[in-house]
């Protein structure tokens, strides 16, 4: 649009620029997200390993659509507990266990039925693997390798198998609460795995691991100690963010026009982007006015 007029340089200066980022997750966001129930998989997995090989597939998918109704452990009791009230909605989320994900119970409380985290669990259960625990948090430079308890020698629990979860938020100190919330990473027979896609340098990682068996989980092992990935001596700053576009400018009243400009994260960063800077030059007349903007990164 040609600008001639003062009135019209005026409104220039107070151009809203929204600026929208798609952001990509980083590397470590993406491959942590929970796929189905993994719990529930390796229950299933545990019930049919001794099963001949001809015979597994279809214990299998039977194990896994049967309903799973007596998870192990109790419910929380009564309003005294230590569940937040919040998370007791007044809600009909379940009518058994089998309706939760993973080793989540079907528990009433005083104005609801919901999923609730099994308590009990902690002192050794027949008939359940013991509690592992994470022993060692390694970087292999490529990889991290994590390593954990295997059940004690003698105790029988049938074929057990694990399955993995990690925490982690980017950050030179270690903050607790940026944490995010527990993500599967895999299920294994091992008790030692290294995880390639985990190997994200400048964030903190926390790991814990559940034994499964055929009648479920004891739960999940304490979190691991906090581990750091360094970042190394050399990181090389984002590339350039691509899809660059504006739209066509819009009165939005007698005194605006709004243009949207919006972009995509840069293809490749170490680190996860926090800030854009987004340089806009202004041509009224002869003149040319330039114009810088910090704008956060949307994660
Ligand atoms: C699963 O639980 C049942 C009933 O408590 C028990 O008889 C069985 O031995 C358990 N399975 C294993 C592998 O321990």
């Amino acid at each position: 649009m040609p600008c001639r007029s003062r009135s019209c340089s005026v409104s220039l200066q107070r151009y809203l620029v929204l600026s929208t980022a798609i952001f990509a997750a980083a590397a470590a966001d993406a491959v942590a997200a929970s796929v189905g129930d993994l719990v529930r998989d390796a229950r299933c997995f545990a019930k049919c390993y001794r099963q001949i090989a001809a015979e597994q597939p279809k214990c299998y998918s039977g194990c896994l659509n049967e309903r799973w109704i007596n998870k192990p452990g109790e419910c929380p009791v009564g309003d005294l507990d230590s569940v937040a009230s919040l998370d007791r909605p007044c809600l009909e989320q379940c009518n058994s266990d089998d309706f939760c994900q993973a080793e989540y119970k079907c528990c009433r409380h005083s104005c609801g039925i919901t999923c609730q985290q099994p308590v009990g669990l902690a002192e050794h259960r027949p008939g359940l693997p013991d509690v592992p625990n994470v022993v060692a948090v390694s970087d292999y430079g490529k990889a991290l390798v994590v390593e954990w308890s295997a059940p004690f020698p003698g105790t029988s629990a049938g074929h057990v198998t694990y399955v993995v979860q990690e925490r982690h938020h980017v950050g030179a100190a270690y903050v607790p609460e940026r944490m995010t919330t527990w993500a599967m990473v895999t299920r294994t027979d091992r008790t030692r795995e290294q995880f390639r896609q985990l190997h994200a340098p400048g964030r903190w990682f926390q790991f814990r691991v559940a034994a499964i068996n055929e009648n479920g989980t004891s739960g999940y092992s304490p979190p691991s100690d906090q581990f750091f990935v360094e970042i190394g001596p050399h990181v090389d700053p984002p590339g350039p963010p691509q899809d660059l576009m504006v739209s066509s400018l819009k009165w939005t009243n007698k005194d605006y026009q709004q243009c949207v400009l919006s972009w995509k994260p840069p293809a490749e960063s170490v680190l996860p982007v926090r800030k854009y800077k987004v340089f806009i030059s202004v041509r009224d007349g002869p003149h040319v006015y330039h114009k810088r903007n910090v704008v956060p990164a949307v994660s």
